[in-house]
């Protein structure tokens, strides 16, 4: 069966769903994007997805007339069209294509607006540990927005995975920003640490959820600067995204984490964010 995406308001097999190469997203990563969870045909906290969608298009200055009930619908036909299940739907929206290359977009320019699908694993419930490197944070000071720009992501990322490791966990100087594809939380004590949601991180919608069902279930959360030294010295370390909910961390370079195994609390907010999912498939 093959994927439907959507592309300038017309679905469309993916196999058809072409841009311009003077697209601004192609030429100047003039884009922003989201990654939504479809756990069961259901998605997973869509409003918070959108709302995050719109400060991104709002950082940006990129009007587009969608309002979120439009959204919603758009959302709910992917996924009846991909015929359900567990997907991951992307969502990209540039400035549009214009044949003139030029730093400064025109105002008339019509916004690209792309869906695709992805099929979503259903190993990322099963809390696989992984091992980190620590890497400076070269990437610009916006990361709040979402944008397709990753090139600093991308050469992070690489460079932790050509060194061994599944992921780096990015520190500017030093304090722990976030992962180059997911946010760090921490365990010191019974209690739950994690960054700030300030300009140096992108506020993942899995980490406001483990905010909340954490705090729901009476665990203290403290979101504070984390430094380098506090984040070695923690009993537990996670890092959280959509695409792979809660990822243990049992090792930073050479440091061993929670005696190289799967902590207690993390553990426990696993368990809780499963149940949550499970009480929103209604399974
Ligand atoms: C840089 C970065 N931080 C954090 C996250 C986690 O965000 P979310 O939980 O909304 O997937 C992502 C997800 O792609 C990311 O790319």
């Amino acid at each position: 069966m093959s994927q439907i995406s959507f592309l300038n308001g017309k679905f469309v097999a993916a196999s058809q769903a072409k841009v311009s190469v003077y697209d601004r997203g192609f030429l100047f990563g003039d884009a922003v994007y989201e990654v939504i969870p479809i756990y069961q045909s259901r998605p997973f906290r869509p409003q918070d997805h959108l709302d995050r969608l719109q400060n991104s298009l709002k950082a940006i200055a990129l009007k587009l007339d969608y309002c979120d009930k439009y959204w919603h619908a758009l959302i709910d036909q992917m996924i009846k069209k991909n015929n359900g299940g567990n997907l991951s739907l992307y969502i990209q929206i540039t400035r549009g294509s214009e044949i003139e290359r030029d730093h400064v977009g025109r105002a008339d320019t019509e916004p690209t607006v792309l869906m695709m699908v992805s099929p979503l694993s259903t190993e990322i419930a099963s809390l696989t540990p992984i091992k980190t490197t620590l890497l400076p944070d070269i990437r610009w000071k916006n990361c709040f927005i979402k944008t397709t720009a990753l090139l600093g992501n991308v050469m992070l990322k690489q460079q932790a995975s050509q060194a061994g490791y599944e992921e780096a966990i990015l520190r500017r100087e030093n304090i722990i920003s976030e992962g180059t594809t997911s946010n760090v939380f921490m365990v010191k004590n019974g209690i739950i640490y994690t960054p700030i949601a300030n300009q140096y991180i992108l506020a993942g919608i899995t980490r406001e959820v483990i905010i909340e069902i954490a705090e729901n279930a009476s665990i203290k959360v403290i979101q504070q600067n984390i430094t380098v030294e506090q984040l070695l010295d923690a009993d537990e370390i996670w890092l959280s995204s959509s695409s792979r909910e809660i990822s243990p961390v049992t090792q930073i370079d050479d440091k061993i984490v929670a005696k190289g195994t799967i902590g207690p609390v993390t553990a426990k907010m696993h368990q809780l964010f499963q149940a949550f999912k499970r009480r929103l498939t209604g399974s």
